[in-house]
Order: structure tokens, then C-alpha cells, then sequence
């Protein structure tokens, strides 16, 4: 594996004087490489030695975050307004009328995609319920509290679908037709917890990029539902529920990829969606959970990792141009150079590994080794193991390093993909 394959991982300590002129860093820089660490405190000094009598500018320990100008003393630093309420926050002096309305174009395709999503998972639900008999399910270690909680679930979706219907207006997208790729009640819960997995990351991804914070809100509070949702989807696929300590986001693109090729055709007037289709990605290899019948549904399971460090996993991909979509109207596309890294969203990272036996249309890579936070001095020797549960991996052409706030610059440096990655 190439140095870069291993995300380097950072701790440091930063302090400022009174003129923000940087006094001494004391970083601890743990990996084999460090490329974006070092460029990144050069900024933080180029930025306070830039004329006048620069503002001072504070920085706590968090490695991947710039500069900040408040100062965290623990104490109060300003007046409280009024009592027991300190200064500052967004629309918190009551001043704001909260607007639940898209707010840019950004705010409306991101929505319109959203729809789609709950759309689909409110027909799955159903569908689920009408296609498989009680005895069926029963066989899959179901009962009729299990069958209800999945009619309960179609009802959610009911209630998301009206949510951001009522936020879009009279222009949002209507329910479309689906094909679904399962015929075992096993399979139909490892789809479920597949698809609201990206449903799901789908939003945490966009979220705090929206023009309408109201709307971020509402949608933030349906989202932690459609969360429980993918957990017990999990539940029952005999998985473990959340072998993760943090829940990844990806950006519109990535869903719509992975959403398209399940809907047959829409209404005709529904609002066209303006996010990529990327060239469909396959892990060929990838393992099946449903395909395992000793592992039934339960509230936990301790279950061997579907994938670990070290093995190699076989990507196959497709050319662009390739219909997909309501109605195949929708046709993939790249913007990317010659692929040269798996990169693999999981819990706060995208985390690369070098291709290796690139042929034009397939590759692979090994399984990463890495943590998301190599050491913390919360517990020392608590490790989370980077890429679990249910991840996403794509082909670039490039390895920037990004973060959760600008994890859509990675959009232009897509091949293929993503696919889902059954880590856990
Ligand atoms: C930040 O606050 C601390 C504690 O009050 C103070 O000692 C320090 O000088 C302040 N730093 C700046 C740059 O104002
Ligand atoms: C915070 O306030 C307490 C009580 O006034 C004071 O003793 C302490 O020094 C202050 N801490 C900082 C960092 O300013
Ligand atoms: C509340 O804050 C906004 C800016 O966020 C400001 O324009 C407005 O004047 C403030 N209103 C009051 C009553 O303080
Ligand atoms: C994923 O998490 C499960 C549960 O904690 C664990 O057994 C498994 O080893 C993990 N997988 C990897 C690749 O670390
Ligand atoms: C898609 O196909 C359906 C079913 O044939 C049709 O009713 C609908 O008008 C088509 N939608 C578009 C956008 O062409
Ligand atoms: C992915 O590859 C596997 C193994 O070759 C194959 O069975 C499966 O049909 C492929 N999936 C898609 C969507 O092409
Ligand atoms: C992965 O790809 C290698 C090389 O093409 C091949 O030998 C191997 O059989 C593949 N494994 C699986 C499980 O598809
Ligand atoms: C994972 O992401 C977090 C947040 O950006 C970062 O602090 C950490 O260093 C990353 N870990 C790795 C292994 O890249
Ligand atoms: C993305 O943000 C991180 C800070 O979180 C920064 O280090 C990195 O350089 C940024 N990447 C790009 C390509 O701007």
C-alpha cells in the first residue's frame, strides 16, 4: 500500500497570542503521512500575518478545524442578553420568522432528492409486507410485532413524504414507479437496511450546507427516524446494529447514483433532479449478510467482520453513458481522470486506498487498517477500527484530503461508484 493509502491522523495543540502571531505548536503527527496537516497550520499563520493589526484568532485541539475568533475560556466572554442565556447563536433572539421554504437552488434539488428517497422507502415498506406471506416472514424469525413495526415504519415515511412536501410546494415530486432487487424476506431486510443507509447519509451530507437552517431542522428530525429505521433493518438482518461510533454523510450525487436505478418511471410532470449520475460501481465480491440464514434477527449480534484489514476486495465498474433513472432518463457521467484510488466513506472520513491491477474496467484494493481516531486521551487504548457497518466506496482519480464540511469536492474526482461496501 502507498503511503497515502493510510489517512494520516493528527493531534495538535495550538496557541495564539493577544496579535494572533502563532507562538508554538506542539502537534503530536501519528501516521506515515501528513501532507495536509503541515499546509494547514502554514495557513493559519500566512492568514494572522496578513496585514494591519490582524484580529486575534483562537484554536482549540480539534486537528482538522481552522482558525475560530472566540475565545473558549470556559467563562462567559460577553453580557447575556437576557438571563440564563448566553450571547450569540443563529435566530435565537426572536427576531426570526422561521422560513420552511427552499431557500436557493441548492436547497430545492437537495429536497427534491430527499422526496424521492422517502417516497421509495414508504413503497419498499409496503411492498415488503404485500410480497411476503406472515408465514414467510415468521420462517425469517419475524413475528406480527416485527411485520407491525415495518407497517409502523411505511406510516413514518407517510409523514416525512408530507414534510417535505409541504416545505417544496406545489412543484414537489410525486410517488414513481420501483424495482427491487430481493425475493427472500432476508433479502428484502438486507435492501431495507441498505437503502436507508444511503438514504439516511444522503442527508447528513447536505445538511449543514442548506440555505433554510428551519428546513435542516425538520428534515434533521426525520432523518434521526429514517436512522432507527436502518438500525432495525439491521436488527433483523442478523447484523450488528451499530458497529460505528459516528454516522457518515455523503453528498447528493452519491445518493441519487445509488437511488436512480430503482425507480421505473415517473409522473411526468415531476421536477427533474440536477444532481450526477456516476458510472454504476460493483463490488463483486462484496459479502451478502441475507445469504447467511444462522444469523437471525436479534437485538445484537456477534457476528465474524464481513471484511477485514488486509483483504482484497474486487471492484468491476461501468463506461459512462449509460441510461439510468425514472424512465431511463437520466444518463451517467464523470468528470474524472484515469481511476486510481478506492475511496471509502465510513463514520467521519473518506479514507483512500491505491488501486491495484487497474484493467479499464476493474480493480482492487485491501481492506484499510486504520482508526478513526488513533489514540484519544478520553480512554487511551479505545480504538474504532475506520470503515464498519454499511460504507460507500468509489474509484477517483485523486486522494484530496477532505472532511465532513467539504466532502462534496470530491464529486469532480469520481470514476464510479459509489457502491455499498458490507464491511459489518
Ligand atoms: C483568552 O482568554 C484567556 C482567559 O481569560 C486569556 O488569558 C487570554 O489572554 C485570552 N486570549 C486572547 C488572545 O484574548
Ligand atoms: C473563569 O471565571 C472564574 C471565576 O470568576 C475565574 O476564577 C477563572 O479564572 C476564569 N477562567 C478563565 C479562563 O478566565
Ligand atoms: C436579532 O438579531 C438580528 C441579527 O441576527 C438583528 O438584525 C436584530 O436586530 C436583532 N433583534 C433584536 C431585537 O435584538
Ligand atoms: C466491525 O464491528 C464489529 C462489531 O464491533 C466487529 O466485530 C468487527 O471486527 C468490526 N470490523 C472491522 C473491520 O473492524
Ligand atoms: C415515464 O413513464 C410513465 C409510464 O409510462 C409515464 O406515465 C410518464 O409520463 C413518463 N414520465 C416522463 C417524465 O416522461
Ligand atoms: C456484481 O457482481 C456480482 C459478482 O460478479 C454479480 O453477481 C452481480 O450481478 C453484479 N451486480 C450488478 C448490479 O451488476
Ligand atoms: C478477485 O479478483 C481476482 C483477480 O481478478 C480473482 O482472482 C478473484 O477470484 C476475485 N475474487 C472474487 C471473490 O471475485
Ligand atoms: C477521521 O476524521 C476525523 C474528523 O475529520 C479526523 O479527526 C481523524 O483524524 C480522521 N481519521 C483518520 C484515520 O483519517
Ligand atoms: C477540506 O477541509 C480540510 C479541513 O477540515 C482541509 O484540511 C482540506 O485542505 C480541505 N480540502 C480541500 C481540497 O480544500
Amino acid at each position: 500500500m502507498r503511503k497515502a493509502a493510510l489517512r494520516r491522523a493528527t493531534s495538535g495543540l495550538l496557541v495564539i497570542n493577544m496579535k494572533g502571531i502563532l507562538f508554538a505548536i506542539a502537534a503530536a503527527a501519528i501516521a506515515q503521512a501528513a501532507p495536509a496537516f503541515d499546509k494547514r497550520w502554514d495557513n493559519v499563520g500566512a492568514a494572522s500575518a496578513s496585514g494591519g493589526i490582524p484580529a486575534p484568532t483562537y484554536s482549540g485541539r480539534y486537528p482538522d478545524s481552522g482558525p475560530s475568533t472566540y475565545n473558549a475560556t470556559g467563562n462567559l466572554t460577553q453580557p447575556e442578553p437576557k438571563p440564563y442565556t448566553p450571547a450569540g447563536g443563529i435566530n435565537t433572539n426572536g427576531s426570526h420568522i422561521p422560513v420552511y421554504h427552499p431557500a436557493s437552488d441548492f436547497d430545492y434539488e437537495s429536497l427534491n432528492l430527499v422526496l424521492h428517497q422517502e417516497y421509495i422507502e414508504l413503497d419498499l415498506f409496503e411492498y415488503g409486507l404485500k410480497r411476503f406471506s406472515a408465514q414467510d416472514f415468521e420462517q425469517a424469525g419475524l413475528n406480527q410485532a416485527d411485520r407491525d413495526l415495518i407497517a409502523f415504519m411505511a406510516q413514518q415515511e407517510v409523514g416525512h413524504a408530507k414534510m417535505v412536501t409541504d416545505i417544496l410546494g406545489p412543484t414537489a415530486p410525486k410517488r414513481c414507479q420501483y424495482k427491487y432487487p430481493f425475493n427472500t424476506v432476508h433479502e428484502f431486510n438486507d435492501f431495507c437496511q441498505k437503502l436507508t443507509r444511503w438514504g439516511e447519509s444522503g442527508v447528513y451530507g447536505f445538511l449543514e450546507h442548506l440555505d433554510s437552517r428551519d428546513s435542516a431542522q425538520l428534515l434533521l428530525q426525520s432523518i434521526t427516524t429514517e436512522a432507527r429505521q436502518q438500525m432495525i433493518f439491521r436488527q433483523f438482518d442478523g447484523l450488528h446494529p451499530m458497529p460505528v461510533w459516528f454516522e457518515d454523510g455523503i453528498t447528493q450525487s452519491m445518493a441519487w447514483t445509488l437511488l436512480a436505478p430503482y425507480i421505473v418511471s415517473c409522473p411526468a410532470d415531476n421536477p427533474r433532479l440536477q444532481w450526477q449520475n456516476f458510472p454504476a460501481l460493483n463490488v463483486t465480491n462484496n459479502p451478502n449478510p441475507a445469504a447467511d440464514n444462522q444469523y437471525k434477527p436479534a437485538i445484537s449480534t456477534n457476528r465474524p467482520a464481513l471484511f477485514r484489514p488486509g483483504e482484497v476486495i474486487n471492484l468491476s465498474w461501468e463506461n459512462p453513458g449509460m441510461k439510468v433513472g425514472p424512465n431511463m432518463s437520466y444518463t451517467t457521467s464523470t468528470n474524472a481522470g484515469a481511476p486510481k484510488f478506492a475511496g471509502i466513506i465510513s463514520q467521519l472520513n473518506l479514507t483512500y486506498v491505491p488501486l491495484e491491477n487497474i484493467k479499464s474496467n476493474s480493480a482492487q484494493f485491501v481492506f484499510p487498517n486504520s482508526f478513526v481516531y488513533p489514540s484519544t486521551d478520553i480512554a487511551p487504548g479505545v480504538l474504532d477500527p475506520v470503515v464498519n457497518e454499511t460504507a460507500f466506496v468509489f474509484v477517483t482519480d485523486d486522494d484530496p484530503f477532505l472532511t465532513p464540511a467539504n466532502l462534496s469536492l470530491i464529486n469532480s474526482h469520481i470514476a464510479a461508484g459509489p457502491a455499498l461496501l458490507q464491511a459489518g
